[in-house]
């Protein structure tokens, strides 16, 4: 990654320290969507758009952080880190920095830099991909390594509590599990996984409506209410259901009429879509393009009709995919609401694809798209120094 060499001087230049490196993605997912938070299964994959982290240690208590992105440096003594971020990009490491402490892992004062090239507020992943690369770049400096697992649950803790964004888990874990040329099928109860390989013939066109979508706030909250609303429905008669997770499309045609109607949409979004993730690796790993491209048209008609999270210019972006040449399978991606498109998409056709979906989504909306080939990419990791040519001549 051309900016690995960027973000080193940069922070050389700044802090007069060399750093380490680090570096986790962001991601798209395939299938499964708000189905993390009932504990159902998702199927997403990491993507070669990645935050980095460079960090280095001070001698005093400050966290003195710099993202270039935003062109802007921020600096907090550890006795004022707090428990709630105040709704400003360094809210995410800081997060991360008082959920470590809060766990008892003594990261000494230091300097970070953060870049990254995930678009954000495109549902692409970016908050998750920064508390990622920040939480191993602290770690490192404190001495100590966790599990992928372990890094993925205290970075969603960090925006569950500091950020207070009520994500579930699918995003954290798929940055630090993630695996080049695999999609991940996760089961987010036991946080089981297995990895599902993508075809070499077939690229991740990743199609950005430009519409912005914002998690802090209203709809995705909203949602996550509507579906504890219905939940508690279905466990007053069968008290097992904790969670979405362990209710059937029988429990719903049976108790649904109890339920207000967008409870019972919401509700029966998130059942077949859980279903619909693990049939999805299952048609993956049997190589069955054309049963994976109709549940993701499946999927996306239900995140439509019955979640009702996606936005006109969404469903026009998958619409227009479905028509092209070497399409596989289409839908919105992330949260809802705006955001991004997932494609699959045989390799041969994918520039033709990403120039038809360009000028059909401008002449439809009016809006210029922007348009990603990505490839499924590894999970969060330390960058190595990369070998300077001729070194040892
Ligand atoms: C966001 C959240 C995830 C998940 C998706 C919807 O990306 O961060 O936890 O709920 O929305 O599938």
């Amino acid at each position: 990654m051309q900016n690995v060499s960027v973000i080193k001087e940069l922070h050389q230049e700044r802090f007069q320290t060399a750093p380490e490196l680090f570096i986790a993605p962001g991601r798209v997912n395939l299938i499964g969507e708000h189905t993390d938070y009932a504990d159902g299964f998702v199927m997403p994959a990491a993507i070669d758009f990645a935050t980095l982290a460079a960090i280095s240690a001070r001698r005093d208590k400050q966290a003195v952080i710099y993202s270039e992105n935003y062109g802007e440096e921020v600096s907090r003594h550890f006795d004022a880190i707090g428990t709630r971020g105040q709704h400003h990009w360094s809210d995410y490491p800081l997060g991360v920095l008082a959920t470590l402490q809060q766990e008892g892992i003594p990261v000494p004062g230091f300097n970070l830099t953060i870049y990254g090239n995930v678009p954000p507020g495109a549902g692409l992943s970016s908050s998750a991909s920064i508390e990622v690369a920040s939480m191993l770049a602290m770690l490192h400096l404190a001495g100590t390594s966790l599990p992928p697992e372990k890094v993925a649950l205290l970075c969603q803790r960090a925006e569950n509590n500091y950020v207070g964004a009520p994500c579930g888990i699918m995003d954290q874990f798929v940055s630090c599990c993630g695996a080049a040329d695999h999609a991940l099928l996760l089961d987010c109860r036991s946080l089981a996984y297995r990895l599902a390989p993508i075809p070499k013939h077939i690229s991740l066109v990743i199609c950005n409506t430009m519409v912005k979508h914002s998690h802090a706030g209203g709809e995705y909250a909203t949602r996550r209410a509507e579906v504890e609303e219905g939940t508690a429905i279905l466990r007053r008669h069968r008290p097992e259901i904790r969670l979405l997770r362990d209710a059937t499309v029988e429990d719903l045609e049976k108790w649904g009429h109890e339920m207000p109607s967008n409870v019972l949409k919401r509700c029966r979004h998130i059942v077949t879509d859980s279903l619909r993730a693990v049939a999805a690796a299952d048609a993956l790993e049997a190589n069955d393009l054309a049963l994976l491209g109709r549940l993701m048209a499946q999927a996306h008609i239900s995140y439509r009709d019955d979640f009702e999270a996606s936005c006109k210019e969404a469903d026009i972006m998958v619409e227009l995919a479905w028509k092209q040449p070497g399409c596989i399978g289409a839908r919105l991606t992330g949260g809802g609401f705006g955001g991004c498109t997932v494609n699959l998409v045989e390799s041969a056709e994918a520039q033709e694809f990403a120039a038809a979906m360009a000028e059909g989504y401008e002449k439809a909306t009016g809006i210029k798209p922007e348009i990603y080939l990505s490839h499924a990419s590894a999970g969060a990791h330390a960058v190595e120094e990369p070998a300077k040519a001729g070194a040892d001549h």
